[in-house]
């Protein structure tokens, strides 16, 4: 089918037919042919690639241009939420009205907003969980919202995230009913039960736009499930890099997908080691370009050190620990080409657009602490083969399992080359996950009688597979807690208290708001930065929870002698338990506690990793959840009157974010300086903002790590004279210092 015939104004099809699109793809025909384009609702579970955003993109302009429909965007992660939002630039400039265009806007993080300004724009591109937020915080745009866009749909399925989405929609649909459902997902087994759930067409396609072979090596062959093979010469190394090799031999693009963030640095490393062995690299100048970008991007790391440096062969790693600059640096790099292979973990699988012809799935095991390993579902195989191929270079695309047995190459085969992908399940039972969703469901009135909780849960995804009684009792256990806690009155209605809403809105676990109040109220002899930070640890929200490693106990024990008087609740005994909590998971607070301390102590996150030994990014997502932690803590202290606290909380808050020690606080937040920068200033003499400003931009120059560039930037913004001729020399030095070769540079700071 043509766009051109399509019933969607002209305009658009100006804008697709611009874009390069003239003919749908069969899954896009499969759903226009159902109704998409006339309201009807949909489950369109089709492979990676085979291009269901259009579907969405069709509907979601025809609402909004025809209606006037207020369309919402979900995904499940931050990265895809900024992909859609540039997938949907390219109708910015689409007029709705004479001169009033279509307005796109994305929203992720800061939980604890209504955000009232997206009532301003048409289509707005949200994560699940920030949707949630919103919904929680009764932002009155909501009820504006024509057509809402369940994106990955099938993530409902994993424990952690899926009750968010199943919940958001079933708001959504109660608000208003006749809102228009398009959910996109991966192929599944159930797509038509979940089509029952959300009165929507369920449309199952197999269709890739590159064809796909699956096989598994093993001994130097690879087994094709169409029963062809490959030889992969051997060269004693890992029969990664070999299969890798021969694809970038061949012209090709490799994607390895390792199981944990380590592991994707140490693969990209050996990966790079073998390439620049084997093959000349033509590219070098444009390699060292990009390398420098990411050193020249944001805080210079060691982390950031490592990618430059493999970017250099060829190679990068890909993971959430990757500050989000750089990983943008990393996909277009491999996007265009100049980057061969790419070892990421498995996030990168889930829905970000980065094609390879070949993807290898290093290991199909997974660990969680207290679970052990464990195999991953056929869903999780089929997400990674799903970035096999490159539409327009790739005639086909290869996903490729590695055996170390001939009994494991039959394993898998069975198990996953020839496995349908599994039936999606709610995860909505656990207590636990249900509980904030409860607190929620009153704090937001959506329920004011507990029939009125079983109704509206009644109406999920969970009671729709297994049996509404089935979370009656769950309901009254919850119920009773959160009045016990006293963040609902029990009287005619249900009604949740102002602590209650409170905890609802700051979007933490009522039991974290437990843990928080109570020990606001128990006082250490002395609060201290680690008896805040100790707190917060304890909390079921901070994320990831860092287990002590062998033989960290003593030290850590020691730390926890030497703050005994500052921790904001009983210190459990060393054998035994008190309040439930026994002493090794006290250890594993003060691990946490720990880590956010030496973070704000300065501590270089290499010293952090070494010492503690967690792993490249946990860093960052601790920080992250502290961040939000001890925003919640600051409310909570205002709402129950400890004021003696706040300065100190806010303070916290932003040294947490920067990680620095108090003296710093007021230089970082200019912009371009972290923690790093802050420090070389500040060792230097300026201490101030005011030192600042009367400091030529010479001087700034000449203060390690401060180039030309963020010399400029603080200038900008402290003000302050800066002379004429003092601009000129910035200028040369500027155009000088992105001459400079990139390899003295590298050599320089990794002999430091
Ligand atoms: N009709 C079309 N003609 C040409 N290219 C298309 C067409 N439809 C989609 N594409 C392109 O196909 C690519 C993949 O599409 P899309 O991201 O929508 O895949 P998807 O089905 O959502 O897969 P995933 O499971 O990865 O989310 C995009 O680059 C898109 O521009
Ligand atoms: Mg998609």
């Amino acid at each position: 089918m043509q766009l051109e015939e399509l019933p969607i104004p002209d305009s658009i099809k100006a804008v697709l037919s611009k874009a390069g699109y003239d003919l749908l793809y069969p899954p896009q025909e499969d759903a226009i042919k159902a109704g998409v384009l006339e309201g009807k609702n949909l489950v369109l579970a089709s492979p990676t690639a085979s291009g269901k955003t259009l579907v969405a993109e069709l509907a979601a302009l025809k609402s909004v241009l025809e209606k006037d429909g207020k369309v919402l965007y979900l995904t499940p992660l931050r990265a895809l939420a900024s992909e859609k939002y540039e997938d949907f630039q390219k109708y910015a400039t689409v007029e709705k009205a004479p001169g009033r265009r279509v307005r796109v806007a994305v929203t992720s993080g800061d939980y604890d907003s209504s955000d009232n300004y997206l009532a301003n724009y048409d289509i707005i591109i949200s994560t699940n969980e920030k949707a949630d937020s919103l919904l929680r915080h009764r932002s009155p745009w909501i009820a504006d919202i024509a057509v809402v866009v369940a994106d990955e749909i099938h993530i409902i399925t994993e424990a952690e995230r899926g009750p968010t989405l199943e919940v958001v929609l079933t708001r959504l649909l109660k608000i208003n009913p006749r809102i228009q459902v398009i959910a996109l997902s991966a192929t599944i087994k159930n797509a038509k039960e979940l089509g029952e759930w959300l009165e929507a067409v369920p449309i199952t396609t197999e269709w890739r736009p590159v064809p796909l072979r699956e096989g598994v090596y093993y001994d130097g062959q690879i087994q094709f499930k169409d029963g062809s093979s490959r030889i992969i010469p051997k060269m004693n190394s890992n029969p990664i890099f070999e299969t890798g090799l021969e694809v970038v031999k061949d012209g090709g693009q490799v994607l390895i997908f390792t199981e944990t963030r380590r592991q994707a640095v140490e693969t990209g490393k050996k990966a790079g080691a073998i390439l620049r062995r084997a093959l000349p690299r033509p590219d070098r100048r444009g390699l060292e370009n990009i390398a420098q970008r990411i050193l020249s991007t944001g805080e210079r790391t060691r982390l950031g050190e490592v990618l430059a440096e493999q970017i250099l062969n060829g190679v990068a790693f890909h993971h959430a620990g990757l500050p989000s600059a750089h990983r943008k640096i990393v996909e277009e790099s491999f996007k265009t080409g100049r980057l061969k292979i790419l070892s990421a973990t498995p996030t990168l699988a889930a829905g970000v657009n980065l094609p390879a012809r070949t993807v290898i799935i290093s290991s199909y095991e997974r660990y969680e602490a207290g679970y052990g390993r464990y195999p991953i579902s056929v869903l999780e195989y089929k997400q990674f083969c799903g970035r096999a191929g490159r539409p327009r270079y790739d005639k086909f695309g290869e996903a490729v399992l590695i055996a170390r047995t001939e009994d494991e190459q039959d394993y898998l085969f069975k198990n996953y080359v020839l496995a349908d992908p599994e039936r999606i399940w709610s995860k909505l039972g656990a207590e636990k996950v249900l509980r904030p969703h409860v607190l929620a469901t009153v704090a937001t009135k959506f329920a004011t009688t507990e029939d009125g909780l079983e109704r509206f849960f009644a109406q999920t995804f969970y009671a729709f597979q297994y049996d509404p009684k089935m979370i009656r009792g769950k309901l009254g256990n919850i119920l009773s807690f959160l009045v016990r806690e006293q963040m609902v009155d029990l009287g005619q209605e249900l009604k949740a208290t102002k602590f209650g809403r409170r905890v609802s809105e700051l979007y933490i676990d009522p039991v974290s708001a437990v843990i928080l109040r109570d020990g606001l109220y128990t006082r250490a002899r002395h609060v201290t930065d680690v008896s805040l930070l100790h707190l917060i640890s304890r909390t079921p929200d901070i994320s990831p929870k860092l287990y002590p490693r062998r033989g960290e106990d003593e030290m850590l024990d020691l730390f926890a002698k030497e703050h005994r008087d500052e921790f904001m609740c009983e210190v459990p005994e060393y054998y035994g338990d008190t309040n439930g909590i026994t002493y090794e998971e006290f250890l594993a607070e003060i691990k946490c506690a720990r880590v956010l301390y030496e973070w704000i102590n300065e501590t270089s996150e290499d010293g952090i990793l070494e010492v503690h030994r967690v792993e490249p990014g946990d860093i960052l997502r601790i920080v992250d959840t502290a961040k939000w932690l001890l925003h919640a803590t600051y409310r909570l202290a205002e709402l129950f009157g400890h004021r003696d606290l706040l300065n100190q909380l806010y303070e916290l808050q932003i040294r947490c974010t920067k990680g620095v020690k108090s003296e710093l606080v007021p230089l970082v937040e200019l912009e371009g300086v972290g923690r790093i920068r802050a420090r070389s200033l500040f060792n230097a003499g300026f201490k101030n903002l005011e030192e600042l400003r009367r400091a030529s931009i010479t001087d700034l120059m000449n203060v390690p790590t401060i180039g030309p560039s963020v010399a400029k930037k603080i200038k900008e913004q402290v003000g302050g004279l800066i002379k004429a001729e003092e601009w000129e020399a910035l200028k040369s030095k500027t155009a000088e210092s992105t001459e400079q070769s990139l390899l003295t540079d590298y050599r320089e700071s990794s002999n430091v």
